[in-house]
């Protein structure tokens, strides 16, 4: 099993280019799935929930063709079967994408229920809802799938008790080829809903008000071939804009919608950070000690709960305490152990963490407990002093293309090891 080996201590400095956004691409290539023609999507991320993705599109017999490294082509109008079991969907979220864009253009879906990051209870009771009120009946199997079928989907008003990024995204999947106009209420407003929708739309959907929480979809017959770039990663680019922060570097993170970023680069100024803008850049510089502060997280364009664990590295070595309030995912702390032997000190109540700042880390052996806390533990042991392992790093390659390659690009100390001799050949190297 692979980990990651550190040495801390390292002020990052340099450029980090930013790869396109995970949870926008695994609903793009879901709605790809649609079009009656190829459809090119661009800037894709080599992360392996997206791989997993294209490999379920092949099984269920759509063309999928990579012509270059971050380019793929699919055909969707070969897909042949309704069925998605395939042993690797069943670990991530994203297969509930499926769904919805089967459901919405085949009118029949048979999928392995999702799994992805144990980050607490992680219902799909919207999504359900959602797609019975476009006239789907909706079966949960033995075996651990979900089956809908709809002798005809027709447009509805659904409106969200919570607001889900998943079943905003798939009921607009669902929709887009119904008939009549669905209305979705209480939408997540997420860059990625965006994303999704302006694809769709370049595909030939009639989908308003993304972005906003009132979106109106307008059911049309049929989608046609694109060409589509995915948007920047807003938490990749948040995760290393906080690596500059606890190593006191020094890091422009380039090829990024600086607005997706704005509830970051605000945090990081309140505890201190020189935040720069440029049109398609943020710079982060850190000379001095980071400054506690609170964090809340929350829906778009509040803060990200996938930059919760993160930024909370960040203020484990701020002076002072800090609250994290956690208000999406009821488990997300379960790193605060882990940074616990690194020397941090946190308590958690419910889904609060009180955090009082140490003035350093230093080096120990670390598992990842899931994609955002892993990436956290990363930057924790970036910022201590000696060595540090993080382990079961397979979490962090859902989400992170080339984690340790870019952040070595900036300067970092980090290898992938996959076995002790390794691990003592880095030790001896970085000495
Ligand atoms: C997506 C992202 C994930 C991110 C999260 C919040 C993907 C693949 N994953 O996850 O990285 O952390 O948005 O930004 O895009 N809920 C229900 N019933 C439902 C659906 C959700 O009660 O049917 C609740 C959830 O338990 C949670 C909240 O709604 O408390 C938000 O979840 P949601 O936005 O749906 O998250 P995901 O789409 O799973």
């Amino acid at each position: 099993m692979s980990s990651y080996i550190i040495k801390g201590k390292v002020p990052l400095r340099g450029k980090v280019h930013i790869s396109g956004a995970k949870n926008a691409v695994l609903g793009i290539l879901a709605a790809a799935t649609m079009a009656d023609e190829t459809v090119t999507v661009e800037n894709v991320p080599d992360v392996n929930d997206a791989n997993v993705v294209l490999e379920a599109l092949s099984a269920i017999g759509a063309k999928v063709k990579h012509t270059a490294a971050h380019t793929v082509d699919i055909d969707g109008s070969t897909i042949s079967n309704y069925t998605v079991d395939y042993e690797s969907i069943r670990r991530i979220r994203a297969s509930y994408y499926l769904i919805g864009a089967l459901l919405g253009k085949y009118k029949e879906a048979k999928v392995a229920l999702p799994g992805g990051c144990d980050i607490g209870s992680r219902p799909i009771d919207l999504h359900i809802k959602g797609f019975k009120a476009l006239g789907a009946d909706v079966e949960l199997l033995p075996g651990g799938f979900i089956y809908v079928k709809a002798e005809k989907l027709t447009g509805a008003n659904i409106f969200f008790d919570t607001v889900s990024v998943g079943a905003t995204i798939n009921l607009m999947l669902a929709s887009c080829m119904a008939e009549g106009e669905t209305i979705l209420e209480n939408a997540a407003k997420e860059p990625h809903i965006v994303d999704v929708a302006n694809f769709l739309n370049t595909m030939g959907a009639n989908i308003k008000g993304a972005g906003t929480d009132i979106i109106r979809i307008k059911g049309v017959e049929k989608l046609h071939g694109t060409s589509y770039s995915i948007i920047p990663d807003q938490i990749e680019a948040g995760t290393f804009m906080i690596a500059a922060a606890v190593t006191g570097g020094d890091v422009t993170v380039c090829d990024v919608i600086p607005k997706h970023l704005e509830s970051i680069s605000a945090k990081l100024i309140e505890m201190g950070c020189i935040v720069e803008e440029g049109d398609e850049t943020v710079r982060v510089i850190a000379n001095d000690r980071l400054k506690a502060t609170n964090i809340k997280t929350l829906p778009y364009p509040g803060f990200p709960t996938d930059m919760q664990p993160q930024m909370a590295v960040a203020l484990s070595l701020a002076t002072g305490s800090s609250i994290v309030t956690e208000s999406v995912f009821e488990n997300r702390f379960r790193y605060i152990d882990e940074l616990a032997r690194l020397g941090g000190k946190a308590k958690v109540d419910g889904g609060t963490a009180y955090i009082e700042g140490v003035d350093g880390f230093s080096g120990a052996k670390l598992i990842a407990p899931d994609l955002r806390a892993g990436a956290a533990l990363v930057l924790a042991a970036l910022a201590a002093e000696g060595i540090s392992e993080v382990e079961d790093i397979v979490y962090i390659k859902r989400g992170y293309e080339d984690f340790a390659g870019k952040l070595r690009g900036i300067g970092a100390l980090i290898e992938e090891v996959n076995s002790e001799r390794d691990a003592q050949k880095f030790r001896l190297k970085v000495g």
